[in-house]
């Protein structure tokens, strides 16, 4: 019995997966961020090197320890993040649990930023980071055969999560509904999993329940696709 002589249907198989927040630098001693924990993706990092597949981690800044038996790969921005998955490639599956931040300070600056008496708060100009579901999706050399992304949405999750699947040019999309409270941080997640011509919605579980039966349902669809 345990996980190490459990049955292995990731043998051979590379999966890549990124996981975290990301950390847009102000300047050197601040920065923009978000709520996500790690959790969920690192879970899944867990889970398919339970099922024996040879994993790299490309994780955002977490408090959580990086899972036993998986390369892990720590980065701080989502340009470092892209830089990191490009070179962690080729890989047979690839998974996008990071909660990338979409935006940049435009020009962070080099020394710190100080108070002077009587100006104005600074204003922070915004650019646009890369997509790196959609950047790995979108390669001709080394496109991993199964892409996964992620999507945290409220409201209309399902239809929010079919437009993200087309537009981004990934193969399965995990949607999770974050209209409840305690998703972002929590144990447990309710997800939808959408694909080109199915839906197929679980039951709310534990985020490591999530992450084994994902791994389950990728294997099952890699093995399908071989
Ligand atoms: N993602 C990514 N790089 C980005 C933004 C998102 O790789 N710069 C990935 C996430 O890891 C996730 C998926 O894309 O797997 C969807 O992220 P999400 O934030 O839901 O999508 P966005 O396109 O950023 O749309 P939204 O405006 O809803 O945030
Ligand atoms: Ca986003």
């Amino acid at each position: 019995g345990g996980l190490a002589s459990g049955p292995k249907p990731l043998a051979g198989k590379r999966v890549l997966i990124t996981s975290g927040p990301t950390h847009e630098p102000i300047d050197p001693v601040r920065y923009i961020a978000n709520r996500s924990s790690g959790k969920q993706g690192h879970a899944i990092a867990a889970a398919a090197a339970a099922a024996g597949a040879s994993v790299t981690l490309v994780s955002g800044p977490v408090t959580i320890p990086d899972p036993a038996g998986v390369e892990t790969i720590h980065v701080e921005s989502a340009r470092e993040m892209l830089a990191a998955v490009e070179s962690a490639l080729p890989a047979d599956i690839a998974i996008f649990a990071a909660a990338v931040a979409d935006w940049r300070v435009a020009e962070a600056a080099p020394g710190k930023l100080k108070k002077q008496a009587g100006a104005e708060a600074p204003a922070l100009a915004l650019v646009e980071n890369p997509d790196i579901l959609a950047t790995v999706a979108a390669r001709e050399i080394d496109r991993p055969a199964l892409v996964v992304g992620f999507a945290a949405e409220t409201d209309n999750v399902i239809d929010y999560a079919r437009a993200k699947l087309a537009r981004k040019g990934c193969d399965l999309i995990v949607a999770n509904d974050v209209g409840g409270t305690g998703v972002m941080g929590g144990d447990a997640n309710t997800v939808h999993l959408v694909s080109a011509d199915n839906v197929e919605t679980w039951p709310t579980l534990p985020k490591s329940e999530v992450a084994t039966r994902l791994i389950a349902h990728l294997a099952a669809m890699s093995k399908a696709g071989s």
